[in-house]
């Protein structure tokens, strides 16, 4: 294992303290058939992207002292997923648990397109996975894909993959399916997004919707289909799913 950048970035807790976040990325991949991630994005730029991937979202986040999960480093590895039991095909993409991100260098080989900027999205995406509230698992799963997938949206870069807006039959299908439906949330509301993650912290309720923005998340999930009319429904997640 290589280890390469490590950033640090200041997060102002009170105006006399700040408390330092490293971005370290190690690549894995060196002696398996797995060569693009080295060749098309190289640790330099992940650990770069991973760095600002932090910086967006607990901005995002409107992050201040309390609101924190406290970690001091995000660490990712690039690694091949074959053969660790880690996951097989559909090719996973990557997997968070804390302060710690695998990705799967068999998914980046595999990639059809600009990986770089497929695998900066995936960093902003993972990077949400990290520092968000999920009610200590407890929040709808697709909401917490949805707001990772939201960042990543935000940040500008989505995946070329996603199915359009106005896609889904459901407001909790997950990933862009309720990105874009948090994406038309906020605009329905400053700091939606901050507000909405922050009340996640010790437990979820739907009625945070009707708490932030004054009707069921149903209601608001009706309003937004409605600028739509008629997109079929979203079809299964395209190869590379689960992230
Ligand atoms: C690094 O790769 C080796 C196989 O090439 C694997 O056994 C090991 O678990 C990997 N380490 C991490 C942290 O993924
Ligand atoms: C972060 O630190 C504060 C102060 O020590 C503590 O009250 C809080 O529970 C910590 N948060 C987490 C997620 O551990």
């Amino acid at each position: 294992m290589k280890l390469f950048v490590l950033l640090i970035t200041l997060i102002a807790l009170k105006p006399t303290h700040v408390v330092g976040i490293e971005s370290v990325v190690f690549d894995n991949t060196s002696g398996t058939p797995d060569t693009r991630f080295k060749h098309e994005i190289g640790v330099s730029y992940a650990g770069l992207t991973l760095f600002e991937a932090s910086n967006f979202v607990l901005k995002t986040f409107k992050q201040t002292l309390g609101g924190g999960q406290n970690y001091t480093f995000i660490e990712a590895t690039v690694t091949s997923f074959q053969g660790s039991g880690l996951g097989s095909y559909p090719l996973q993409v990557a997997i968070t648990g804390g302060n710690q991100i695998l990705l799967n260098a068999d998914y980046v080989e595999a990639y059809i397109g600009d990986v770089k900027a497929e695998f900066t999205g995936i960093l902003y995406h993972e990077s949400t996975r990290v520092w968000q509230w999920t009610a200590n698992g407890a929040a709808p799963s697709g909401l917490i894909t949805g707001i990772a997938d939201y960042i990543r949206l935000t940040s500008g870069w989505p995946s070329k993959n996603w199915v359009p807006r106005g896609s889904g039959s459901s407001w909790d299908e997950g990933y862009a399916v309720t990105a874009y439906f948090l994406e038309y949330c906020s605009g329905l509301r400053d700091g939606f997004i901050a507000d909405l993650n922050a009340m996640m912290k010790y437990y979820y309720s739907d009625a945070f919707f009707v708490q932030l923005l004054g009707k069921s998340v149903y209601e608001l999930w009706d309003d937004y289909k409605l600028q739509y009319g008629g997109n079929p429904p979203a079809p299964a997640l395209a190869p590379g799913s689960g992230y």
